[in-house]
């Protein structure tokens, strides 16, 4: 399968429409947004969802694209004065699951952070989420507490 790695952002009204579109599609399925963020009730709200995550400038958004398609998205903010950055947002289109692109966009979300020579990378996920902790945990993550609602911290040094 061909694909192509870009980055886009959520401040763009372009990119903004596009994510609409392919967010709206994604989550047809509660369960895959309580996971993506539990923050977020069904159905699904796109101005809720740039409301809590995508107010600050310094985010930016990674897609794999197949056919000029988004098939998979993962957020990444940077904390400069912490050396630090945090992922979240992470989703992969169900039809394009276990073939590695999950992980292709945490790879490249690590790179990004090493390039800015930040110390580490930091995110949260749901303790239901098996497959997203081992995947996570396949990166070089590692369980760093839980956050106030009860999610688990992970942690990477870099
Ligand atoms: C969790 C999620 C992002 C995983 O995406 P994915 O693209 O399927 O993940 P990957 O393909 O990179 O890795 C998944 C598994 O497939 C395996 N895999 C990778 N390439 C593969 C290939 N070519 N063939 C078969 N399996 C492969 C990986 O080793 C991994 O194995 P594991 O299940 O033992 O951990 C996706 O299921 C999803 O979007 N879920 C809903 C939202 C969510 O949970 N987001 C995470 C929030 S923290």
């Amino acid at each position: 399968m061909k694909v192509t790695l870009d980055t886009v952002f959520y401040s763009n009204s372009g990119d903004r429409k596009i994510l609409q579109a392919c967010l709206k599609s994604w989550f047809r399925n509660p369960k895959d947004l309580q996971f993506t963020d539990p923050r977020m009730s069904y159905p699904f709200d796109f101005r809720k969802w740039c409301a809590l995550s995508y107010t600050e400038e310094n985010i930016k958004t990674f897609v794999v694209k197949k056919d000029k398609w988004i098939v998979a998205h993962l957020s990444e903010k940077v904390i400069l004065e912490n050396k630090q950055a945090h992922l979240f947002h992470l989703f992969v289109d169900q039809e394009h699951r276990q073939l590695g692109l999950a992980k292709m966009l945490i790879d490249h979300a690590v790179e990004m952070a090493e390039k800015l020579k930040l110390s580490y990378i930091t995110l949260a996920v749901v303790h239901k989420n098996q497959r997203g902790i081992s995947i996570y945990k396949k990166a070089g993550f590692e369980e760093n507490g839980l956050t106030t609602h009860g999610n688990i911290k992970m942690k990477k040094k870099i």
